[in-house]
């Protein structure tokens, strides 16, 4: 069996935000140094909920753009589009023929979209909700397993998709097992508080708070949204304590040890303001983002070169995907 593999899909919806990059991104790129790594833009899973063409096709582009900018090399990481590995596709359907439909019923994503209906009183339970939501743990299992992923970073809501892959997996070699086994994959899931970065509000940072501060936010707009984070009216001169404050939270993320050590003595001793705060978070945040900002604008005006390397890097997915499908078809008796 090949080494370890780590897989990811990448949500193409919507702009990435500082919490994204802290818990996703950047632990991500660390595994790219020291694993086999497999990234993807998971174009087909946004079709659930993007109907527009132009709309996918710049949030695919700005998805990628977003983790080459932050520094994903694509010689060390196969980057690539979910849609141009059709051996996914077809995993699909052959793995859909071993997953009970219970299981499916049973899924978070889908319960909570009949919740919903339950909640505005709609009888129809299944109104609104398309097959592709149905079917998205069936997709995804196909995402990692068409690569034979081993290992797989993804946040605490994704929990549920990876056991569900395990255990559509375990139906495929529990039956076809003496013909050919998926590896069962792990997921790599940080629980820890302190990987959490909190947004303006003090709550989990996330789209779904509203609470978020975009990624890529012009130089002028970070520093306006980093000066609009509330904190207390605690006066300059009076001693604060630092822990309980969101730009303070915020700093540890983006700051040196030194320059955090140093402004928590002065907020602890009296004399360092909440403004003069902001002002060295701003310092901070810009200091690590704003290159990659420029890169991000960059790669945006010249689309062309992200295509290259989601074409370039599809292919290389492909060669695994075709290996995989070559096993399973002969395992199942289609070839
Ligand atoms: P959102 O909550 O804004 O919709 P997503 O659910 O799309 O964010 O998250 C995508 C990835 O970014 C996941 O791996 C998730 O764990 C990570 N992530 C999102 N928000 C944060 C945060 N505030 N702190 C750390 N990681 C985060
Ligand atoms: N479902 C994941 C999310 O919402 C994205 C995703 C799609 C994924 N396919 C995957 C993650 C395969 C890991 C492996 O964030």
């Amino acid at each position: 069996m090949a080494a370890n593999t780590y897989l990811t899909g990448i949500k193409p919806t919507g702009d990435f935000h500082l919490g994204n990059y802290v818990g996703a991104i950047k632990p991500a790129l660390a595994a790219s140094h020291e694993y086999d790594t497999y990234y993807f833009i998971a174009d087909y899973h946004a079709l659930n909920t993007i109907k527009d063409a132009e709309e996918l096709r710049h949030s695919i582009r700005s998805g990628a753009a977003t983790w080459l900018a932050c520094g994903l090399d694509p010689e060390r990481t196969i980057v690539y589009q979910q849609s141009h590995v059709p051996e996914t596709f077809e995993l699909t359907t052959v793995l859909s023929a071993l997953t009970p439909k219970g299981l499916m019923n049973r899924a978070h994503a889908y319960k909570a979209a009949r919740d919903r209906n339950v909640a505005a009183g709609v009888t129809d339970l299944d109104a609104g909700i398309n097959m592709g939501l149905f079917n998205y743990p069936i997709l995804m299992a196909a995402d990692i397993l068409v690569m034979e992923g081993t290992h797989v970073p993804v946040g605490r809501d994704q929990t549920q998709h990876i056991e569900y892959t395990a255990d559509i997996a375990g139906y495929f070699n529990h039956r076809f097992g003496d013909a050919y086994s998926f590896p069962i994959p792990k997921g790599v899931i940080d629980d820890s508080d302190a990987s959490i970065l909190p947004g303006v509000d003090g709550r989990k940072m996330s789209k779904s708070y509203d609470n978020h501060i975009p990624l890529f936010l012009p130089e002028n707009k970070l520093k306006k949204a980093i000066r609009r984070i509330p904190t207390d009216s605690t006066p300059v001169e009076e001693p604060k304590d630092p822990d309980g404050s969101v730009p303070f939270q915020l700093l540890q993320h983006f700051a040196a040890d030194d320059t955090v050590a140093d402004v928590r003595k002065r907020l602890q001793a009296g004399g360092m303001g909440w403004g003069e705060l902001k002002n060295e978070l701003f310092e901070a945040v810009n200091a690590e983002i704003g290159p990659k900002r420029e890169r991000y604008e960059e790669l945006m005006a010249n689309p062309e070169e992200i295509d290259a390397i989601l074409r370039k890097g599809s292919e290389r997915a492909r060669v695994r995907a075709r290996a995989t499908l070559d096993r399973v078809r002969t395992a199942i008796g289609a070839a």
